[in-house]
């Protein structure tokens, strides 16, 4: 069955919160949804369409900024409908009232926007998008659905200053610094945003602000894509990778040890500017290859896990030597007591951002 039904059903049982529930039965996703999606052009197959509408994952509307992107070429996703059930978690710690006044970044469909607006109602929801064409169609998916947010153009991370101040911000794409402008437009309130870098980009931030000072705490797993103007480094390993040879060492600490969710979040404070990939040998040896790659593409590493081994072979390629900076990353990471990820914490005020570990004196990034 794939029917707007099902897809709220789905929703209730992965635990709905229920003062979103009737949005979430108001607003049919079909309406924000194009026919041409990244799963490919459905005008010949309406029901594997509404297969993609209708379930709880989500749907790539935009590949490469929209730029004409050649045959085999590798597609960075621009912007999509989230995934529904991630919305709902987002907008469950955006903690919102009746009677509130919402501003969101990143439009995208328009789909949020208008669970937000049969909530909250048009007058109270502003939603920013960076990028015109798929702000001109997200707008008119609300005018179909029956919505009238106030719709704005222009750079998320100016927030809106004409219609604050916002109760609650909400930020559909991942910064790696949240802007001032934000608690300066929700001086009294909440920030919710996928907060990270380039090596880790999986957290909420979740922000407190009373008196345009925001602090608060990490969560979660999102996935979102990046704000457009701070993206990290993307693509194919074989187009990033220099046919050179790197310089050649060993390490005793196993690859897969860093990756891990706590060490990968700290070393993501210190090493914001690449990022990983963990690639599996295909031939059942359980052998792998760390690959860690610079955003600006000009130096890469690798480390081979080999099953059994008491030392793994390192190569560095560049001018930055990655593997020694994440090594370092792990093992202050150790120094400090292994810490996990929900110890640490965010603060944003006029001075910028800081990141704190137990307590907003204990600093340890920005
Ligand atoms: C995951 S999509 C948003 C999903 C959307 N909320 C929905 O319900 O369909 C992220 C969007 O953020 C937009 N974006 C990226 N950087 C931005 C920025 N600095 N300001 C405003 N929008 C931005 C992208 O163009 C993209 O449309």
């Amino acid at each position: 069955m794939t029917t707007h039904r099902r897809l709220v059903e789905t929703l209730k049982r992965k635990g709905a919160p229920p003062q979103w529930q009737d949005a979430v039965a108001a607003v049919d996703r079909a309406l924000f949804i194009p026919g041409v999606i990244e799963e490919g052009d459905f005008a010949d197959d309406p029901e594997g369409w509404l297969r993609a509408v209708y379930s709880d994952a989500p749907v790539v509307t935009q590949v490469n900024d929209g730029k004409h992107t050649p045959e085999g070429a590798f597609r960075l996703f621009t912007s999509s409908s989230s995934m529904p059930s991630i919305m709902l978690e987002m907008l469950d710690l955006l903690d919102v009232r009746e009677g509130q006044r919402v501003l969101e970044i990143g439009t995208g469909t328009g789909y949020n926007a208008a669970w937000l607006c049969h909530r909250l109602g048009d007058a109270d929801v502003t939603t920013v998008e960076l990028d015109e064409a798929v702000l001109s169609v997200a707008a008119e998916n609300l005018r179909r659905a029956g919505f009238k947010p106030t719709a704005v153009l222009g750079d998320g991370r100016d927030g809106h200053r004409r219609g604050a101040p916002y109760d609650r911000v909400i930020c559909t794409c991942t910064v790696r610094e949240v802007p001032r402008a934000w608690p300066e437009q929700c001086p009294d309130g909440r920030i919710v945003t996928p907060w990270g870098s380039s090596f880790f980009s999986g957290s909420y931030a979740t922000l407190d602000v009373v008196n345009g000072t925001a602090r608060g705490g990490l969560s979660g797993s999102p996935a979102f894509m990046w704000d457009r103007g701070q993206r990290g480094g993307a693509g194919r390993i074989a187009d990033l990778y220099h046919e050179a040879e790197g310089r050649r060492s060993r390490t005793d600490i196993a690859p897969q040890n860093v990756i891990q969710d706590d060490p990968a979040f700290f070393t993501g404070l210190s090493v914001t500017d690449a990022w990983y990939r963990w690639c599996e040998a295909d031939d059942g040896s359980g052998e792998a290859t760390l690959w860690l790659l610079a955003d600006d593409r000009t130096s890469w590493a690798t480390v081979e896990y080999v099953p059994g081994a008491r030392a793994y072979e390192v190569e560095q390629y560049g001018p930055r030597a990655l593997w020694d900076d994440v090594r370092e990353a792990f093992l202050r990471w150790h120094t400090l007591g292994k810490p996990e990820r929900s110890r640490f914490g965010l603060s944003v005020d006029g001075a910028g951002q800081r990141v704190w570990l137990d307590k907003p004196s204990r600093l340890i990034g920005r």
